[in-house]
């Protein structure tokens, strides 16, 4: 989604924004723009869709730029108005002399135009973005400073806000304010930067102040200032990001998406690092802030959570009732927010957010905290906002993601879920001794069993070749791997733009069926071991049955299962339990190989953003 840097200093201001904006390109835009304080005026450029273009129209420019001394950027995901050029930020008020960039929703925006209008303004563009850039000038008009227009005129703003402002007589001071949308600045010597999100300073400073709702800042190049809604100033705690910039780099891998699978096994052991020790030692997860007496009580807890992570808190759900025997309620974080739902003081409501910033998530959060459930956050983002609401936090520390669609994220969620179902499994005590060791056990096999999976690719390489040129696919699972299905289904769907759905195995002969022939190929996850591998074996007769090609993704060694399907990718045994941790990167690099061959966009897919911060 939309992403913001600002930069005050002596560094190449186009060069700053520019990097800024590529390090936040991966949450997807379609549009990007910048506005440059130089010598005195305020030079405004737009380019649509890739940075690239906005880099050429720089390069092409050149020669308009004097010594830019600061300058704010900005990559636009459309809300309100096409993606095109009058809509991309910066904005303008209507002398131009005012400019703005902004991540969010103003809910207002058609009032206060009307309003604005009246008052002589003259609107460009369809963006409820404008509407702030001509608040802003209006309130400058009256109160002839930056910091107070820009306060007073957030004031009257309903949504969700993170914007920063430059005025032309106002030189090298950069005003940001936030609500509902992230904002921080990052501290350097004899340099600031203001941006929506790390990824944008990280290359220039460690030292970063997260702004909180309702707070405005005015950076210089030697100056941060912040203050409430009031004016008061706020002493802000300067944190130290715990991201290194090396991990905005491929590191030689084509994509950031392949280089993410490949760390899969890597992110497992972080996960693990400090929780699980041995396979005769309980779990350690202090994370958890309820009291045990209250956890021995526990008998109900909610997952929420969206897209990539709504599928870890499906396979969260059969974990934490197999392990604990809690029973688990899963659900969409933008279906929760809008009924009447179940949750109290007694129950522990789990939200999971790769980003920590998905709106949805984060209004879901906000309810469940309004009826005083203990709330509990398992994110990738220590430093988001859902983190910041959590009353426990568990930080799955799977390091920056960058491709659009979530790998290595989601398989730490699926780590953090076995730690959790564990530990409170052994304080219930509902498991036997020797299967609770043989869990552990396999738990701390799986990065090698990954990375048996990740050593040779050729037959998932082959496999995308052969099935690329197939329009629709479907995936079917039983147990725990349906999860693994849906997830399956939707890389490819989120990748190659191919429809692909997962369904519950058992499902199939109740509608899916009926779309069966040679066009629609049929994936099957079969683990063996337990009670579901037979009846996917025979769900999948059935639609061989019904002349569609076979692709079966198996742990298992039988060489008969050959002669049923067209294509076998196997995997190394695993406990069909922990199975999803495995099961899940085929699948990943199946959906990666199939986009590459189709020549799709695969870090960057098409209106797909990394963190969703509208509703
Ligand atoms: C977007 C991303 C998905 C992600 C979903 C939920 O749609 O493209 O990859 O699964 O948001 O995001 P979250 O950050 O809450 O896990």
């Amino acid at each position: 989604m939309c992403g913001i840097v600002g930069y005050v200093g002596n560094r190449d201001v186009v060069e700053v924004l520019l990097k800024g904006l590529t390090n936040l390109e991966y949450r997807g835009y379609d549009s990007a723009g910048m506005a440059l304080q130089d010598c005195g005026e305020v030079k405004i450029y737009k380019t649509l869709g890739k940075l690239i273009n906005l880099k050429n129209e720089l390069e092409a420019k050149k020669s308009e730029l004097n010594h830019p001394t600061s300058g704010i950027g900005h990559i636009r995901w459309a809300t309100h108005g096409s993606p095109s050029l009058i809509n991309a930020h910066p904005h303008t008020c209507s002398c131009g002399r005012l400019v703005v960039v902004h991540n969010g929703i103003i809910e207002n925006y058609k009032e206060l135009r009307e309003e604005l209008i009246k008052k002589g303004c003259t609107f460009r563009s369809q963006t409820d973005t404008e509407t702030i850039a001509h608040l802003v000038a209006d309130e400058y008009a009256k109160a002839k400073d930056l910091e107070i227009a820009v306060r007073n005129s957030v004031k009257k703003l309903q949504g969700a806000y993170a914007i920063c402002v430059m005025h032309k007589d106002v030189p090298d001071v950069i005003v940001g304010a936030r609500k509902h949308a992230p904002m921080l600045v990052g501290i350097g010597e004899n340099e600031n930067f203001i941006a929506s999100d790390t990824p944008a300073i990280i290359e220039y400073t460690k030292k970063t102040i997260y702004l909180d709702d309702n707070e405005t800042a005015v950076v210089t190049k030697n100056s941060v200032k912040v203050t409430d809604k009031d004016g008061n100033i706020v002493e802000k705690k300067i944190e130290i990001l715990p991201w290194e910039p090396m991990a905005l780099s491929k590191l030689g891998y084509k994509h950031f998406m392949l280089k993410e699978i490949h760390e899969q096994p890597d992110v497992i052991r972080n996960v693990l690092n400090g929780k699980l020790y041995d396979i005769d030692s309980p779990i350690n997860l202090s994370e958890v802030k309820l009291d045990k007496e209250i956890l021995k009580k526990l008998n109900k807890i909610q997952i929420i959570a969206c897209g990539t992570s709504l599928h870890a808190a499906l396979a969260g759900k059969y974990i934490i009732e197999d392990f604990a025997g809690i029973s688990v309620e899963v659900e969409a974080s933008s279906e929760y927010i809008y009924r009447k739902t179940t949750t109290d003081a007694s129950t522990l409501v789990i939200g999971v957010s790769q980003s920590g910033e998905t709106a949805d998530t984060i209004t879901a959060i906000k309810q469940a905290k309004e009826k005083n459930a203990h709330v509990l956050i398992i994110t990738n983002r220590p430093d988001s906002n859902m983190a910041r609401l959590a009353d426990s936090l568990i930080p799955v520390n799977a390091g920056i993601e960058v491709s659009v669609a979530a790998t290595k994220s989601y398989t730490a969620q699926l780590i953090s879920f076995y730690l959790l179902a564990i530990n409170l499994a052994e304080i219930k005590g509902t498991l036997d001794k020797n299967y609770l060791k043989d869990i552990k056990h396999e738990l701390i096999q799986l990065p090698t069993k990954i990375e048996e999976v990740l050593s040779n690719t050729s037959a998932i390489q082959e496999c995308a070749r052969k099935f690329s040129s197939y329009k629709n696919f479907i995936y079917i699972a039983r147990g725990i791997n349906l999860a693994t299905a849906l997830e399956g289904a939707l890389k490819l769907k989120e990748i190659s733009y191919i429809n692909a759905t997962g369904y519950a195995a058992g499902e199939l002969k109740h509608g899916p069926i009926a779309m069966l022939d040679e066009t629609m190929p049929v994936l099957s996850i079969l683990v063996p071991g337990g009670i579901t591998y037979e009846k996917v074996l025979s769900n999948s007769e059935e639609a061989k049955a019904r002349n569609a090609k076979l692709i079966a993704l198996t742990s298992s060694k039988d060489t008969n299962i050959d002669n049923l399907f067209d294509v076998v990718l196997r995997i190394p045994q695993v406990m069909e339990i922990l199975s999803p941790a495995v099961t899940c990167v085929p699948l990943q690099l199946l959906a990666y190989y199939i986009a590459e061959f189709l020549g799709k966009d695969v870090d960057q897919p098409r209106n797909l953003a990394k963190s969703v911060t509208v509703e």
